[in-house]
């Protein structure tokens, strides 16, 4: 039932309920729980929301590994703050897909046996700690540029949730690029460790908005739908707009030889990713999808009595209220 309900697609609703439903978004109004929907409105966002959810809890375990092997005492407690923040988004998104008839469980399970997805990016390793900074430049960089359009999406609960959790990430950008710059106006080393950093997470950031608009399944859909805000190849050339004139200001040398300013675009131009390295990771053979996965599964086995116990806890009471009417 799952495998089918995560595919999005538009369904064959009444065409007078749909009409109004479509309406309702153009005018901007929010979609809340209990109001009407399409079927294919719910499932896209039980699509979307999901694997955001998802991404945020996987993404913590390439940069939980550095939270022991921080520089210092500050850099420690940032890093440690960030990663919370990343497992409290995962919340809030898990909370919001919810609210549309899927349980937390079922999502978990879903990931678990892969089929949802989470974001590619966290299939690349965190190596050193330039990767911590990079990480947090672009990485929470490219996520922001897709998320602040988010903060308006037309399903109310995941807006919500976008608001928030976009006021936590520019911070985790912030810190990024504050740990990358030390390093970049550090010693040869350490300025060698940033342009690394940028050279090998450039383009799997770039990657994180999704498929070149030609191949995006979903977007026009979800674009009328205004669950998507943006295409992904207007966000991409957004992000990259942003950070070129940020590397400039680092000093370190342009991660890519075909950026270059176009005049007459105005906009930078750039070379797209490796999309046949895309599909393969999002199939499972990036470096790292094996362990992430066994980590998910591992906490997911280990948690089980916490889970059982709370659920002991929840039905106990439950009978005692009955008991007591
Ligand atoms: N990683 C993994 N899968 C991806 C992907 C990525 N970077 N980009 C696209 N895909 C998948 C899609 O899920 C879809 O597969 P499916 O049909 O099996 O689900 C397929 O590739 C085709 O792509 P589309 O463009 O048609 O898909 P979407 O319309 O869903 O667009 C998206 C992809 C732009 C990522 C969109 O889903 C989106 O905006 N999601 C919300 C934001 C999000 O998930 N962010 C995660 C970033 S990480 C993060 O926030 C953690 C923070 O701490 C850094």
């Amino acid at each position: 039932m799952y495998a089918q309900m995560v595919k999005s697609e538009a369904t064959n609703d009444d065409p007078e309920r749909l009409a109004a439903f479509q309406a309702r978004i153009d005018a901007g109004e929010k979609i809340e729980p209990k109001d009407w929907m399409p079927e294919g409105y719910r499932k896209t966002l039980i699509r979307q929301i999901g694997q955001h959810a998802h991404s945020e809890i996987v993404g913590q375990l390439p940069e939980g590994n550095w939270i022991t092997r921080a520089p210092t005492l500050e850099r420690k407690a940032i890093l440690l703050a960030k990663v919370q923040d990343e497992a409290g988004h995962g919340l809030y998104l898990y909370c919001a897909a919810e609210t549309l008839g899927v349980s937390r469980d079922e999502l978990t399970e879903m990931l678990l046996d892969g089929r949802m997805k989470y974001s590619s990016i966290f299939n690349y390793p965190t190596l050193n700690w330039a990767d911590i900074g990079a990480v947090g430049w672009l990485v929470d960089g490219a996520a922001i540029m897709n998320q602040v359009p988010l903060q308006r999406t037309s399903f109310g609960p995941y807006s919500r949730a976008m608001i928030r959790i976009c006021k936590e990430e520019s911070f985790h950008q912030r810190q990024g690029y504050d740990a990358i710059r030390k390093m970049a106006e550090g010693t040869p080393e350490q300025r060698r460790m940033a342009q690394d950093a940028l050279n090998r997470l450039w383009f799997p950031s770039l990657m994180m908005f999704g498929p070149s608009d030609k191949d995006s399944v979903h977007s026009e859909q979800s674009m009328k739908w205004k669950i998507k805000m943006n295409t992904n190849d207007e966000l991409r050339q957004k992000f990259v707009d942003q950070t070129v004139p940020q590397i400039e200001f680092l000093g370190l040398d342009l991660p890519d030889p075909g950026i270059k300013w176009n005049e007459e675009r105005g906009h930078y131009d750039y070379t797209d990713p490796d999309w046949s390295e895309f599909y393969d990771v999002i199939k499972g053979n990036g470096p790292c999808n094996t362990d992430r996965l066994a980590a998910r599964n591992k906490a997911w086995d280990d948690g089980k009595w916490v889970r059982d116990g709370l659920l002991a806890h929840a039905r106990k009471k439950a009978a005692a209220r009955v008991a007591a009417e």
